[in-house]
């Protein structure tokens, strides 16, 4: 049996681990049952993956097949190309010889071998090679719609961590070759997302690019105060220990909502505490996760310019706009307004920060919070 712990962080959140998103959950099931291309966006471990993978995991008809791919891994457009046409294979039948059969049928140019594991039906690699001319990416960007027609089902398609594609070599080309495809696939839907805002904008919002208007753009929200207080604090009764509504609120408080860091701080109140949390347990349990991620933070900051850092001091310490005015310059020592564009541009790229018109928040709320005790500015 497994071990029973309250509370989930670094893996996708499921079952009663999952909280709130009602409507988040309802407008994407909507759009993937009915034939609407999704986009969705928000920073790193907002919960993403846990939505999309709840949703589909809600899709109960036989008509309609989800695919997963992640392609964090994926570093050039060879790797992504490998990537799908091995999922879309393995993910829409659970027999081997169909896989087989399918890649003959339908990537004849490719002639794929496939090495098997200890357990064959969950345990294969493809691999193949092919020719540029022979034009084998549109046969498998294909697949999808091929396999669909020919089980007469839909399929919706996942891609997690999409904003990698930004990265290969040439993107727009490849961008546009997906696109190109993809749009007059009548049975099989898109679900994109990633984080990194910037980049995942850039690729679906400019109007240059060539996934603009792709599909509907979701910005993934923050879960509120009281969805978590209300989850930490049934979590802590079901396995017999108490925690206050204002307890749990000092979580939320410490880690912004962040869900990733609410359900770790949770997590680590609760192995701390006795039965009854005492706000004692809070401020250590605090204390201690910033301790843990010391080193992450330490290193982030030895790869920033002083300037950057100095940034992002401020914004630590609550300046969200005005950055180029006159007395935030000289008491972060920003050097000069010009100065602060390229700052952001560059806290922008590393994904540290996030700008929504004049506003400018900070990403990670715990390495806000440990810049900010950890200052050496006197304000
Ligand atoms: N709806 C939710 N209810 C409760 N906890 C959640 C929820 N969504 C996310 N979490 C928490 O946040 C963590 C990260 O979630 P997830 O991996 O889904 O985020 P993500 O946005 O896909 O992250 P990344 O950008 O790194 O891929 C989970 O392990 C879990 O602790
Ligand atoms: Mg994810």
């Amino acid at each position: 049996m497994a071990i029973e712990n309250p509370f989930v962080f670094g893996k996708a959140a499921e079952g009663t681990y999952f909280t709130d998103r009602k409507e988040d959950a309802k407008r994407l099931y909507a759009n993937l049952t009915h034939g609407i291309n999704t986009i969705l966006i928000s920073p790193r471990r907002w919960g993403k993956t846990s939505l999309v993978k709840k949703v589909i995991s809600e899709i109960d008809r036989p008509d309609i097949k989800p695919v997963f791919i992640d392609i964090f891994q994926c570093k050039s457009e060879y790797e992504f190309y490998h990537a799908f046409a091995t999922a879309v294979i393995k993910q829409t039948s659970s027999k081997l010889d169909e896989w087989v059969e399918t890649a003959k049928t339908f990537l004849s140019n490719i002639s794929p071998k496939f090495s098997f594991g200890s357990d064959p039906m969950n345990d294969f690699s493809m691999s193949f090679e092919w020719n540029p001319k022979d034009d084998t990416e549109t046969d498998i960007l294909q697949l999808p719609e091929k396999i669909a027609q020919k089980k007469n089902v839909n399929l919706v398609v996942c891609l997690d961590e999409f904003q990698q594609t930004a990265d290969f070599e040439d993107s727009l080309k490849f961008q546009k070759k997906l696109r190109s495809v993809w749009q007059h696939q009548q049975n099989v839907t898109y679900c994109m997302f990633g984080s990194k805002k910037h980049l995942m904008e850039n690729i679906f919002n400019d109007k240059s690019m060539p996934f603009y208007k792709f599909g509907d753009m979701m910005f993934l929200k923050k879960i509120p105060t009281e969805e978590w207080v209300t989850f930490i604090c049934n979590k802590f009764q079901e396995t017999g220990k108490t925690i206050s509504p204002k307890q749990a609120a000092r979580i939320c408080e410490a880690t912004e909502n962040l869900s990733s860091y609410v359900q770790h701080l949770a997590w680590v109140v609760w192995y701390k505490a006795d039965k009854t949390v005492t706000d004692t347990d809070v401020t250590t349990a605090i204390n201690d996760l910033l301790e843990q991620n010391k080193v992450f933070f330490q290193r982030e900051v030895e790869q920033l310019s002083e300037l950057q850092l100095n940034f992002l001091r401020a914004l630590a310490n609550g300046v969200t706009t005005g950055f180029s005015r006159k007395d935030v310059v000289r008491k972060y020592r920003l050097e000069s307004s010009a100065n602060v564009q390229s700052v952001k541009k560059a806290l922008l790229k590393k994904d540290l920060i996030d700008v929504d018109g004049q506003e400018i928040s900070f990403n990670d709320a715990l390495f806000k919070l440990w810049l900010k005790t950890n200052s050496h500015f006197i304000l």
